[in-house]
């Protein structure tokens, strides 16, 4: 097996003031201090980018956005472009969450031009994928993310996905404290690693992290790292609180 490099985000999702993302902020980076075996990163809320950035200044936690507009800079309200995001501190983004994509129209066409933008002013994009409940009981799981990982890759080079991280969302296990079996998972994970593969040749697929996401927890985090094709997770609720995150992180 590859030597992939584990990869734990918290996504903060609509939680947290700027008082409140600092004071967590400050709080995992002291729990995880000196923690290198894990690449560790959380994904505030816009506002509380800039002083979340000051506050884990020094330390190994690294800082993601949510979202990101395609755009360099223009007339679009409400919009934030790479250039912007940079200037924060960031250094990764997440592209194409399922609630994104339930919510606020976001397509597997949105997802790609994110990404481009992402690569192009080199923030390391997190690409988001997952099937629906209605999906996975109607067989059609693997087809979704056949679509979803080739139409979010379509027209990439080689060398643009080097720095690209997947992760894996069960739309059902979001929020809703129902994981996925580590089985379910690992047969999933496989699969997008094998699209990978026959898009982009086998050493972008041995390379590239596939995170699972959807109610990870300390309790199920062990499990889930111990399958072969599982790179690391990206959580949402069980990331607010840092002595939670913390000890997710340090499995
Ligand atoms: P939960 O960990 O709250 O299920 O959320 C997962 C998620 O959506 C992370 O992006």
């Amino acid at each position: 097996m590859e030597n992939r490099k584990p990869f734990i985000a918290g996504n903060w999702k609509m939680f947290k003031t700027c008082p409140e993302a600092v004071e967590a902020a400050e709080n995992l980076s002291r729990i995880v201090e000196g923690v290198s075996d894990v690449d560790i990163m959380i994904a505030p809320p816009f506002t509380a980018l800039s002083p979340v950035s000051e506050a884990i200044q020094g330390g190994v936690v690294k800082l993601g956005a949510q979202n990101i507009f395609w755009e360099d800079e223009g007339a679009y309200t409400g919009e934030i472009s790479a250039k912007m995001l940079l200037s924060t501190g960031c250094s990764h983004v997440i592209i194409g969450h399922s609630e994104r994509r339930q919510y606020f129209g976001e397509t597997d066409e949105t997802v790609n031009k994110k990404i481009r933008a992402a690569i192009k002013s080199e923030l390391i994009p997190v690409m988001c994928v997952g099937e629906t409940e209605n999906e996975r009981d109607e067989d059609k799981t693997f087809s979704v993310l056949d679509k979803q990982v080739k139409k979010g890759l379509e027209d990439f080079l080689l060398d643009d996905l080097k720095s690209l991280i997947i992760a894996y969302e069960p739309v059902w296990a979001i929020g809703t404290g129902k994981t996925a079996t580590t089985d379910q998972a690992q047969e999933v994970h496989s699969y997008i690693r094998s699209v990978v593969r026959d898009s982009f040749g086998s050493t972008l697929a041995e390379g590239i992290r596939i995170l699972y996401g959807g109610s990870v927890k300390p309790g199920n985090i062990e499990e889930l790292m111990a399958m072969p094709d599982i790179d690391g997770a990206l959580v949402g609720g069980a990331s607010l609180d840092p002595e939670t995150f913390g000890k997710i992180a340090m499995y």
